[in-house]
């Protein structure tokens, strides 16, 4: 080969397009499949014109099987660094047309490389998933490439903020590249994640079943959990990686980019008198309370389609990033199950190691009764939300906009759990439990002697409501440490984020908690 600069520049614009020897098919298969390259993708993702590729040459070193007679470079990996709205990110982007992006001993290397710089450079780093798994030819070194991965991750842990978009299959251990991130996006139709594929499904035991069904995008989003987000087209998807991005810090060190104030400090807000039906049993949407409270009305929602009987939302409020966890009242009446408690306290869990401040919006009935909860573990699981407010350190405040009972209270970041600022609105019921099941307990025996029983049980309730749940009854006793007009929520928390923007609460000294799993 000439040692010259064409014939460099020859090189690179080969590799740069992508269109070398055999690779033509495979990319119009990509584009007929509603899928980009990975050099388009990451066009999509970054700052035009701002990446910076890492290891364009590399290819891999295996033999046999006839591995030497194929041997690309860039071994089905684009990596390198580029920027988002100017800051810098890591990015890997699996392709597709080489080996089916499968993972060999040098695609798995510069990955790791890319973390490695990620985490030492404190940017975020956003992989690009579509690949048929652990190179097949490469047997272990393939597997122990993924061992690397996992190890990195979970270093990088809470140091930098980690994201994974699956834009193609994922399949095997694969798939723990998305679960171990803090963020996982997935394309409808043509993300596929699972462990094990249709076939051994169907091997196994029998069951048939579809890619989609078993581990589409869908099924993530609303099913298990796994997927953060789920988008149509990849467009969309990694435009809202970007936005995403945008909310968040680089790294733990840092604070999430700031937007300039709006002077929310005054904003009243009259909506807000509005939405939320004095009858404590009447549903309406958290997010239009959401909507209200946030910058502009504009929020990202995280998990919109799974656990939706609580909502959890990045947002700013006078342009400072938050963390909304709100209870939905139009789901379940908004109680706490074992998915809303996984899914709250793993986004509570995030706000804090990222300096993001937590907003909670308190209507909870409760945790939802019966033995499917009790049996699933709904005590272990409500116990990560409890654990995940108990530990956060960032400022925390909350807003009782009505119901606020027992346990679930409790769990819902209240005063002795550590929130900085109590806020309630005059509808907040805080209590034991609500007026009726109260009454039915204590008073159970005068109910069945009573000669008008019925009349006993109206008494007794506007009784209890009086005495134990009136507008001031938890601000008395400093539970709460101010009763407002719900006009005036979004610049009373505006103001409440200000005062507590200097909050520092050192950790205990202990290699880590036991978080219950
Ligand atoms: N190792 C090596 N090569 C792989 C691979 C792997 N794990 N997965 C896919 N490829 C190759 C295929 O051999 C094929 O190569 P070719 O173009 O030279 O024929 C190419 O990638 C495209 O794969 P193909 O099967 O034609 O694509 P598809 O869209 O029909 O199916 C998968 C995609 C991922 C479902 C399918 O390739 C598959 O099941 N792969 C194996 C998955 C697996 O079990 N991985 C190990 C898990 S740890």
């Amino acid at each position: 080969e000439a040692r010259t600069m064409e014939a460099l520049r020859e090189r690179h614009g080969g590799l740069r397009g992508g269109i070398l020897a055999g690779r033509r098919e495979g990319v119009e298969r990509q584009h007929r499949l509603g899928k980009g390259t990975a050099r388009e993708r990451i066009a999509m993702l970054l700052d035009e014109g701002s990446f910076i590729e890492l290891d364009m040459y590399r290819r891999h070193q295996a033999h046999g099987l006839r591995m030497e007679e194929n041997r690309p470079h860039t071994d089905g990996v684009v990596a390198g660094s580029g920027t988002i709205d100017g800051r810098r990110v890591f990015v890997y982007a699996q392709d597709f047309t080489i080996f089916g992006g499968s993972l060999g001993a040098a695609h798995a290397a510069k990955i790791h490389k890319v973390m490695d710089l990620a985490i030492s450079t404190g940017s975020p780093l956003i992989g690009l998933i579509d690949s048929g798994g652990a190179r097949i030819q490469e047997g272990v070194v393939a597997l122990s490439g993924y061992g690397g991965i996992f190890q990195r991750s979970v270093q990088a842990s809470g140091v930098i903020p980690q994201i994974s978009v699956v834009l193609g299959p994922c399949a095997g251990g694969a798939a723990y590249t998305v679960a171990l991130a803090d963020f996982a996006f997935m394309v409808r139709d043509t993300a596929q994640l699972y462990l094990t594929g249709p076939d051994v499904v169907a091997a196994v035991s029998g069951q048939r079943v579809t890619h989609a069904e078993l581990g589409g995008a869908d099924v993530h989003g609303t099913k298990s959990g796994v997927a953060t987000f789920v988008h149509d087209d990849e467009e969309t998807c990694l435009e809202e990686v970007r936005y995403l991005v945008s909310m968040l810090p680089s790294n733990n060190l840092s604070l999430p980019p700031r937007a300039p104030s709006c002077d929310a400090a005054d904003d009243v807000r009259p909506r807000l008198a509005e939405i939320v039906p004095v009858e404590p049993n009447k549903p309406y949407d958290m997010r239009q309370v959401i909507a209200e409270l946030v910058d502009d009305g504009d929020y990202l929602e995280i998990h919109q389609g799974w656990a939706q009987n609580v909502v959890c939302v990045l947002a700013r409020i006078d342009g400072e990033v938050v963390g909304i966890v709100g209870n939905q009242p139009m789901v379940l009446a908004g109680v706490l199950d074992v998915s809303a408690s996984q899914k709250a306290a793993r986004f509570v869990r995030f706000c804090d190691a990222f300096s993001i401040p937590l907003v909670t919006l308190i209507d909870v009935p409760g945790f939802l009764p019966g033995t499917d909860q009790e049996h699933a573990g709904i005590i272990r699981h409500g116990a990560k939300l409890l654990y995940a407010y108990c530990e956060a350190t960032v400022p925390r405040i909350h807003v009782i906009v009505r119901k606020a009972y027992g346990g679930a209270y409790i769990v819902m970041d209240s005063r002795t759990i550590g929130t900085d600022l109590s806020l309630a609105w005059p509808t907040n019921e805080v209590a034991v439990m609500g007026a009726e099941g109260a009454v039915n307990v204590i008073f159970r025996k005068e109910l069945a002697a009573a000669a008008d029983p019925a009349r006993l049980r109206a008494e007794l309730v506007a009784e209890y409501a009086e005495q134990l749940m009136h507008p001031h009854y938890a601000a008395e006793r400093g539970l709460v440490d101010d009763v407002i007009d719900p006009v005036d929520t979004r610049a009373a928390v505006a103001r409440g984020l200000a005062m507590l923007r200097d909050k520092r609460k050192p950790a205990p000294q202990r290699k880590h908690g036991n978080v219950p799993l």
